[in-house]
């Protein structure tokens, strides 16, 4: 039995913040964050969004009612979570109307989540053909005003419908995983934005590719020429460029203009939204689908999933006939295109008005006109509005 990606979705904000404006108010050279962090634009998010109201507009984009009825489990996975017990999951179910036969849970290990959560859903289906999973990966990737992550943040949420005889992308196994405690990106209990040491972390991250990439090949035995397209965790763009360029050191010719051609798609999204944490290398998947027309179905893709602390999890899928379907008809460039430009104080506006342990709070939401929306907080009880 095939078990997979039957659709996937993909929601951010209305809003971004152009990378040149952001250098320049920082005195940076634009080509820093251009090139040499490879981000274009940043998500800059509402404080009436959070991860509950952009999973739920990723997750309307592509479940039907048919799907609603087949949904018996939610797993969410994020690292911006708005409870210490309560589950986002459950809002989420909530919101989208698939209460109550439904289990819901929250699970977390920064950047890796949405692949923990993918894989438990897979195990799942093996055991429960019948039933789908929806798993959501959802962020909002706060570093701090002038920090140097600062052109590193963003946010938005995945949703991924899983099931048998998925339409997008058959889970292959095995796959390889690698885990050590480490302390490159962590966010202490009261805090709103990540600590993170940053050289290290993105040397960490090379390090644990090569340990998952070594790992897969002895399991495997798949070689450049069996995968299609390599796609990575995307904190930004450059640190997957580095990780590919570490895999095609002694490459042939042919397999490093394929795989340097299909990750140019496969960042092209992730240069317009920035670091969604769990969401990103899936973001990065979404991106491969839509723009890319040289990907066909019955290719291999490789995805090196990396989650700091840390855990990184390499693993392979095969792109089903007709994969385009479980886009569901959503033009995510013309989403992305309409986004609304904000200045860099506008931005700073934004980012300092997040609410973090407020008791009560009406906020002023009649300039979001999203689906679904967080109108305050009374009695520290998030209110949510879907509409
Ligand atoms: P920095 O120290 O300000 O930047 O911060 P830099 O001086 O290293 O420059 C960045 C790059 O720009 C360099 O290229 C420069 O050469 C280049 P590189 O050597 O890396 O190839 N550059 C230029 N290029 C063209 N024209 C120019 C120019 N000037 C400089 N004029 C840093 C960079 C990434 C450290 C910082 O932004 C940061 O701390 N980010 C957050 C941490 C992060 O993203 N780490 C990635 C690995 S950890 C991970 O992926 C997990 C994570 O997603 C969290 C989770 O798991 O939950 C973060």
């Amino acid at each position: 039995m095939k078990i997979g990606i039957d659709k996937i979705g993909f929601a951010t904000s209305d809003l971004y913040l152009d990378m040149v404006d952001l250098a320049n108010a920082r005195q940076e050279d634009p080509n820093k964050y251009l090139i040499g962090i490879g981000q274009a634009k940043m998500a800059v998010i509402r404080p009436t969004q959070d991860v509950v109201t952009m999973a739920a507009t990723a997750a309307k984009r592509i479940i039907s009612e048919e799907d609603k009825k087949n949904i018996s489990y939610v797993i969410f996975a994020t690292e911006s979570g708005i409870d210490n017990s309560k589950s986002a999951a459950v809002y989420l179910a909530d919101l989208l109307g698939i209460l109550p036969n439904v289990r819901t849970l929250e699970v977390k290990q920064a950047c890796y989540g949405a692949t923990a959560a993918l894989q438990l859903a897979k195990g799942y289906i093996a055991l429960n053909p019948e039933s789908k999973v929806l798993v959501i990966g959802a962020d909002n990737a706060r570093y701090g005003i002038k920090t140097p992550g600062e052109p590193t943040q963003g946010g938005g949420a995945i949703a991924m419908l899983v099931s048998s005889n998925p339409k997008i992308l058959e889970l292959e196994n095995p796959t390889a995983a690698y885990a050590e405690n480490i302390m490159d990106f962590w966010r202490p209990l009261g805090h709103s934005k990540a600590l993170v040491d940053g050289k290290y972390s993105s040397g960490i991250y090379l390090d644990f590719l090569r340990n998952v990439w070594d790992e897969q090949f002895k399991k495997t035995g798949f070689k450049l020429q069996d995968y299609g397209a390599l796609l990575f965790h995307l904190p930004y763009t450059k640190m997957g460029l580095k990780g590919l360029r570490q895999i095609l050191q002694d490459a042939s010719v042919d397999d490093s203009t394929r795989l340097t051609r299909e990750f140019e798609y496969a960042r092209q999204f992730n240069r317009e939204v920035g670091n969604l944490y769990t969401g990103s290398l899936y973001l990065s998947f979404l991106s491969l689908i839509v723009n890319s027309d040289s990907i066909r179905s019955g290719q291999r893709i490789g995805l090196f999933s990396y989650g700091s602390g840390a855990q990184a999890e390499f693993f392979t899928g095969i792109l089903q006939p007709n994969y385009q379907e479980g886009l569901a008809g959503v033009d995510y460039q013309s989403i992305l295109n309409k986004r609304q430009a904000v200045s860099v104080s506008e931005y700073e506006k934004f980012f300092e008005s997040h609410i973090f342990d407020i008791e009560n709070i009406e906020l002023d939401y009649q300039e979001d006109n999203s689906d679904f929306l967080l109108m305050g907080v009374q009695d520290y009880k998030r209110k949510y509005l879907g509409r």
